[in-house]
């Protein structure tokens, strides 16, 4: 059983959740963390449903064991089809998962937004739901978009595939960037765009969310400053610790 000195749990299939952590770190710098890749099953976005649920399935199973006192799913696509299943396989641990950052976008001040997202983020009923709703003076357009991720993953030049995924989408004045991979490529998105557009990221809202379900339940750790272990299910784990501590660097220039 889990108290509030546990460690958070966070998963992601690679590296992309990382871009969460971070932003968990600075909400909650006092807790403990563990944080899973799943780079061996990486990436998930063009998966089969069946496929993914297996892998958040394995990802909860390992970090529950490890004594966690809350799961955060880092991962989009693994929100969009398997949050629902483990908050039902698992009614005793809070689980917050991340989702697109579309209400935000929709309540700014932009008028066509592209939200971009694995191929099995936008066919799940979940994201169907959140353009539906939050539709309206602001219009949202789906952009799947199938090789971002991977290539993101494995360090590949991302710029041409860019251009290729936005030249179809016409006008827009705001990105969201609907998987945790994209913030890591912010700027070669925003050079493809060559123009000024305003960027939604759901990992700020999904930090202030964790940290406000652990508050309510009395779980925030009041013992100084916390530690962060990192796991790769393909038995890198250093991998992944360098790559969190170039990413924090990248994403927080000024910190
Ligand atoms: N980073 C994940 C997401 O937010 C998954 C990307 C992938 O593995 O395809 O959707």
């Amino acid at each position: 059983m889990y108290g509030k000195d546990s460690p958070i749990g966070v998963f992601d299939s690679g590296v992309g959740g990382l871009s969460v952590l971070a932003r968990l770190v600075l909400e909650m710098p006092q807790e403990d963390f563990i944080y899973l890749g799943d780079r061996k099953n990486a990436p998930y976005g063009s998966k089969s449903k069946e496929e993914i649920v297996g892998f958040s399935r394995e990802n909860a199973r390992c970090l529950s064991e490890l004594g966690v006192k809350c799961l955060v799913i880092a991962c989009n696509t693994a929100t969009a089809t398997s949050a629902e299943l483990l908050r039902a396989e698992y009614p005793d641990l809070p689980i917050v998962g991340i989702e697109p950052a579309v209400k935000p976008a929709a309540h700014s001040d932009c008028r066509r937004v592209a939200v971009l997202a694995t191929p099995r983020t936008v066919e799940s009923s979940r994201f169907a739901e959140l353009i539906s709703v939050n539709s309206g003076a602001c219009e949202l357009i789906p952009v799947p978009c199938p090789r971002l991720a991977g290539m993101i993953e494995r360090g590949e030049d991302v710029r041409d595939y860019l251009s290729e995924l936005l030249s179809g989408v016409g006008d827009f004045d705001g990105i969201v960037l609907g998987c945790t991979h994209y913030p890591f490529v912010k700027n070669e998105i925003l050079a493809a765009v060559g123009r000024e557009v305003e960027i939604f990221d759901g990992a700020i809202g999904t930090a202030a969310q964790a940290k406000r379900r652990l508050e309510a339940l009395g779980l925030l750790s009041d013992s100084g400053e916390g530690k962060i272990s990192f796991v790769s299910t393909d038995g890198d784990d250093a991998y992944i610790e360098k790559f969190f501590k170039e990413v924090t660097k990248c994403l927080f220039p000024k910190t």
